[in-house]
């Protein structure tokens, strides 16, 4: 495992300080992105590759998988479902410690009790997944044919509720990570295996443009920082690769004090280029979590995560 690049330390803090000292660090911080981004010169040549193979889904992944590889080559593919602990050794060891009494088991039973009891009407969420909904989180989002739109877990849940006249559930509430963290762990094991009917590409399409769109006020597209900048140090935190992105979800982050979900992570990262957070499992971010997921294909489930 190789050192993280510093890449700049002096924007550890952008978020939490005064207004003028944080307009500077955001300046800086954009300053430092460029210059990785110019150093790295790497992402006009994927997005050249993966725009190369239109409406090609698994030439796009292919194409990921080899950057990542030529990137970090000496970290095994798998790896990277652990994120910037499969990067960085020091962050990996605090990681590990807190993993050895995991902050989301009393959540996962929770949601296993949650999961159990039944809707006013009798029937249950057991009555709405294949399997009763054991196992099942690596098929997730796929596209609905019926419905012509993705779907993912959390959705399949609230409409799942909302079929036996139930109210959904908040995306960002407790309720919906305890019951998320219990269908995640019966996944554990198991490998993505996310399909694209032809019916599914333009959604598919429109996550992939997303991901590579720039936006905010600093004018930062995903993959500027997780494709270009994978690797790098950012406000002290260790920038990961999009291949594990999809597989830990929801994931105890000790900063939010809670469980919280992929698209909470969304949220947070577009707000932090100054970005709009846009609604949780709308469909713009439903479409982007099936183009993510699709690139994760073949990446071991390790849900419910924990992260600092
Ligand atoms: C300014 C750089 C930046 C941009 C742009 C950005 N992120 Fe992040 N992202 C981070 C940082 C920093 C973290 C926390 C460290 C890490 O895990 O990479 C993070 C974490 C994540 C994680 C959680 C990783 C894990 O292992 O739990 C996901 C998923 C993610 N980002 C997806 C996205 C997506 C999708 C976009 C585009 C909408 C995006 N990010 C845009 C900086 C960025």
């Amino acid at each position: 495992m190789k050192a993280p690049k510093r890449m700049c330390g002096k924007s550890d803090r952008l978020f939490n300080i005064a207004p003028l000292t944080a307009m500077k660090t955001i300046v800086l911080t954009l300053a430092c992105l460029l210059v990785a981004l110019h150093v790295h010169g790497v992402e006009n040549t994927l997005e050249d590759s993966t725009n190369a193979a239109e409406d090609n889904p698994e030439a796009d992944r292919l194409a990921m998988v080899e950057y990542y590889k030529k990137r970090f080559p000496n970290i095994e593919l798998a790896e990277h479902n652990n994120g910037a602990y499969a990067i960085d050794a020091g962050k990996r060891a605090q990681w590990l410690e807190i993993e050895e009494f995991p902050p989301y088991e009393i959540d996962v039973d929770e949601g296993e009790n949650l999961f159990s009891i039944p809707f006013a009407n009798g029937k249950g969420y057991a009555d709405c997944f294949a399997n009763k909904g054991m196992g099942v989180k690596q098929n997730y989002p796929y596209f609905d044919a019926d419905r012509s739109e993705v779907i993912t877990l959390d959705y399949a849940i609230n409409i799942c509720r909302e079929r036996h006249g139930e109210k959904p559930l908040d995306y960002l509430g407790e309720e919906m990570g305890y019951i998320t963290a219990y269908m995640a762990f019966t996944s554990r094991g198991k490998y993505f295996n996310i399909n694209i009917p032809d019916a599914g590409l333009p959604s598919y399409n429109k996550g992939k443009k997303f991901y590579y769109t720039r936006r905010g006020q600093l004018d930062f597209a995903c993959s500027s920082c997780h494709i270009a900048a994978a690797g790098n140090l950012i406000r002290a935190e260790v920038l990961s690769a999009s291949i594990g992105h999809a597989t830990h979800w929801p994931t105890y982050r000790l900063k939010w004090d809670q469980l919280g979900g992929l698209h909470r992570r969304f949220i947070e990262c577009n707000e932090q280029i100054g970005a709009e957070g846009l609604e949780p499992h709308g469909e713009t971010y439903r479409n982007l979590e099936y183009f993510l997921t699709y690139m994760n294909n073949g990446m071991e489930l390790n849900g419910p995560g924990s992260r600092k």
